[in-house]
């Protein structure tokens, strides 16, 4: 299977004062992490807030510099690219945040929010840019009345489809997602993860999946990373990790998390 992101012994720490009159201490954000998403996978990454998963999505980005190790994209060792360099690979994987106000202008339209990745990355001619815009619109089923529209006039899961159509947009390979579906309603959720489902097959996307919640987890994933302490403390198929956690904080993970469901 081709490998589209390779993440070999990578770290990231950093090193904070909590006054002047402290000592410096050492954070380890992300230790010796070692994982990799082949074509058309989906791995996630789980683990309580602050085990250091946005930490390995901004890394896997090039967002923030590792302190050590190796990031390959689709063969590619992209560590120590500069940033001129990291420009022409940025296309290649984007990343869809939780959905928050602040994720889209609210200044611009759907049109333009969707043409600028378009031409920002040179994906098509000026000329088909219309075109595209539509097929976009269809692919992350919106309808074109919406292509009109403000942010502001767009529900929260309308909203995430404009993100994930502006992702796709790119044509990425790989999508980081990182809590895609926390902030919308329980309904809409299952209409979003089924859209990223959908293009995942039709696009051969791989994703790279954070949650905090099991049930998205369990049906998004074919592989699954479990963080503690910014370290990987178990990882496999997805269904012998929920079905039979070998690490006993997998364990504890998995009941508190099934606590708060069921509670
Ligand atoms: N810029 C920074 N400076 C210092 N420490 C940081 C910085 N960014 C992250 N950290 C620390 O690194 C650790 C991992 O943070 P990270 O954001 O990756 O966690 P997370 O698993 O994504 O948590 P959540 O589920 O709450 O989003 C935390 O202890 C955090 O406080
Ligand atoms: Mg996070």
């Amino acid at each position: 299977m081709n490998s589209i992101l390779k993440v070999d012994n990578l770290s990231k720490h950093y090193i904070s004062k909590k006054s002047i009159f402290s000592k410096k201490q050492v954070v380890d954000a992300a230790k010796n992490i070692t994982f990799e998403v082949g074509e058309n996978q989906t791995l996630g990454l789980i683990g309580e807030s602050g085990s250091g998963k946005s930490t390995i999505a901004n890394l896997v980005l090039r967002l923030i510099e590792p302190s050590n190790g190796r990031i390959e994209i689709f063969g590619k060792d992209i560590t120590n690219l500069k940033e001129d360099e990291m420009r022409k690979h940025r296309k290649d994987i984007q990343i869809i945040f939780q959905y928050t106000n602040s994720v889209l202008d609210p200044q611009m339209t759907v049109d333009e929010l969707l043409k600028e990745p378009l031409k920002i990355h040179n994906i098509v001619k000026e000329s088909e840019l219309d075109e595209e815009v539509e097929r976009l619109l269809q692919m992350v089923n919106l309808s074109s009345s919406e292509r009109w529209k403000f942010p502001g006039q767009l529900s929260g899961g309308q909203n995430q489809r404009i993100i994930i159509g502006r992702a796709i947009a790119t044509r990425a390979k790989l999508i980081v997602c990182d809590e895609p579906v926390s902030a919308l309603d329980a309904s809409v959720q299952g209409q979003v993860l089924n859209l990223l489902i959908k293009l995942k097959e039709e696009l051969n996307l791989s994703y790279l999946f954070i949650s905090h919640d099991l049930k998205v987890i369990r049906h998004m994933c074919d592989r699954i990373a479990v963080m503690k302490n910014g370290e990987i403390v178990e990882m496999g198929d997805a269904d012998a990790i929920l079905n039979n956690p070998q690490h006993e904080y997998t364990k504890k993970l998995i009941e508190s998390i099934l606590d708060i469901n069921t509670n």
